[in-house]
């Protein structure tokens, strides 16, 4: 499945859902430069890409600052040659309502969430551009569309990301550059980890927690980070050419019902 021979792709979050992508990527020939803030992520991921001969270069950058993220497309261009590719999975879930969730965190939740996606599309898409060409994947979520309770920021920026992939879909299409998201209901990553210790309840395990997020899915299960990358690297393959401008969910049906047996 070598369908990124000469790539480069540039993917933010080290762990979970931009790891699987990263792997799914470079397993297909692509070279990544894969950017996260966790220094203990991107070491653990570093010695996974040497242990599988895969072109997997993690680089310590906060994807919310300019100057971090001019710094990351420079070196995929110094070091690799150009940029194919923008697969944006980094995130933040804070927990709160508008009342109680501070305007820090409020802030620093846009400036990850949807900061990333524009910092990434401004220095990236003109690289691209120089390429001939290339394609975008934003991960979003099904939160972008229908939402929990005491998650207003994250979901704010959840329907942000849907809005901003039309825009840079319109503005870029004439590049020949692809810009898509992808909406994943419950999958087993870290960021899940949290959700779960956080509200699965007094003496619930993870595992617990996950089964029983995974009931409310009508496939009866969480998704795996490995079946959403599946979908991120179809939408960044050039078999995807005519997909752009539009979200994609993987939910395990969770969002095809209303909610009322
Ligand atoms: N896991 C789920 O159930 C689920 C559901 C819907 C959507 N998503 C989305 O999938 C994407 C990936 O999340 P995940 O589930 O793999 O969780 P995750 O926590 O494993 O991944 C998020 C990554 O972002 C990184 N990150 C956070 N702030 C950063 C910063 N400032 N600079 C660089 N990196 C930073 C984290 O270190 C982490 O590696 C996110 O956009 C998330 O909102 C996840």
């Amino acid at each position: 499945m070598k369908d990124f021979t000469g790539k480069v792709a540039l993917i933010t979050g080290t762990t979970g859902i931009g790891l699987a992508s990263a792997i799914r990527l470079a397993q297909g020939g692509a070279t990544v430069l894969a950017c996260g803030i966790d220094e203990a992520a991107n070491a653990a991921l570093a010695l996974d890409a040497a242990a599988r001969d895969l072109a997997i270069h993690p680089r310590k950058t906060d994807v919310s600052v300019a100057a971090e993220v001019e710094a990351a497309v420079a070196e995929a261009v110094s070091r690799f040659g150009g940029l194919d590719i923008i697969i944006n999975a980094a995130a933040v879930h804070p927990f709160g309502t508008v009342v109680s969730t501070e305007f820090e965190t409020w802030q620093r939740c846009m400036a990850v969430n949807v900061g990333s996606i524009y910092l990434t599309a401004h220095f990236g898409v003109p690289e691209m551009a120089r390429r001939g060409g290339g394609a975008i994947v934003n991960i979003s979520s099904v939160q972008g569309h229908n939402c929990q309770q005491n998650v207003a920021a994250y979901v704010a920026t959840k329907g942000a990301i849907h809005a901003l992939t039309r825009a840079m879909a319109l503005d870029h299409a004439g590049q020949k550059i692809r810009v898509n998201s992808v909406s994943p209901g419950s999958v087993r990553t870290p960021l899940l980890e949290l959700a779960a210790r956080t509200y699965g309840g007094e003496g619930v395990s993870v595992e617990q927690a996950f089964q029983r997020f995974g009931s409310a899915h009508p496939i009866g299960r969480i998704g795996e980070p490995e079946e959403v990358a599946e979908l991120v690297a179809f939408l960044a393959s050039d078999k995807a050419g005519f997909c752009t401008g539009c979200d994609y969910r993987i939910d395990g049906g969770l969002t095809a019902g209303i909610g009322v047996k």
